[in-house]
């Protein structure tokens, strides 16, 4: 079993004379084999909590540890690359490529060995089918261009895998069907962190924390 724990974390953004203390001490835990989702109002700080969580910043006050190692010590472009996996609240999906390059070059980057035809089953798993496939991005739906961002994201093997409002752009039916590979994947041994809005993805969820005033609402 793989455990993440996050320790006492503090986080200040300093907008020129402004302070903004989002962040007041969050300690949590997460480990593999459940879904996780973290809900809060918005600007209650879920999207700097998983920013953390996936080394896209660094820590000011606090840690977060993986297996009882620091992310620190593993390295933020370590944990990056070998450890955590991103779907982005604004998909952050290369533009200028079609949906299976978006896939493919997050596959090449990860230690998977594959095929043409894993980029395809992949997309096909969240609804893009080979058409959309070949298609650039901007070309598709903002619906369907978050499920690429999804598929990009269930396409490598990392152990932790986290997703800002994954669904926020879905109708219920493809909702379901992504919270569903969601907890697939949870139940293969990952530790799945969802942030939604979405009382649908809390409902599934084997755990739900909330962000409330800097730290986590019990
Ligand atoms: N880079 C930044 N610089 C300054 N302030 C920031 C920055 N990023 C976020 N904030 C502020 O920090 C607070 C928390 O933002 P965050 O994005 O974590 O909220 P959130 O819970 O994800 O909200 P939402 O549900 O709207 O996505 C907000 O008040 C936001 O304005
Ligand atoms: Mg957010």
């Amino acid at each position: 079993m793989n455990k993440l724990i996050v320790k006492d974390l503090k986080y200040t953004y300093q907008d020129g004379q402004k302070v903004n203390a989002v962040l007041k001490g969050v300690n949590v835990e997460f480990e593999s084999g459940k879904l996780y989702c973290i809900i809060g109002e918005s600007g209650s700080g879920k999207t700097t909590l998983i920013s953390l969580i996936s080394a896209l910043d660094d820590l000011q006050e606090g840690d977060i540890l993986y297996n009882n190692k620091s992310i620190k010590k593993i390295g933020n472009s370590e944990f990056r690359l070998n450890y955590v996996n991103i779907v982005f609240q604004s998909y952050n999906l290369l533009t200028y490529m079609t949906a299976r390059e978006n896939v493919e070059v997050a596959v090449d980057f990860s230690k998977v060995k594959y095929d043409k035809d894993y980029i395809y089953k992949t997309l096909e798993r969240v609804g893009i089918d080979k058409e959309k496939a070949d298609r650039p991005v901007l070309k598709l739906s903002g619906g369907e261009q978050q499920r690429v961002a999804v598929a990009r994201c269930i396409a490598t093997d990392e152990p932790i895998i986290v997703a800002d409002e994954p669904t926020g752009n879905l109708d219920e039916e493809t909702e379901e069907k992504i919270i569903k590979i969601f907890k697939e994947l949870a139940k293969n041994d990952k530790i799945v962190i969802l942030v939604s809005h979405s009382k649908n993805v809390a409902k599934h969820a084997d755990v739900v924390y909330n962000i409330k005033k800097g730290v986590i609402d019990i």
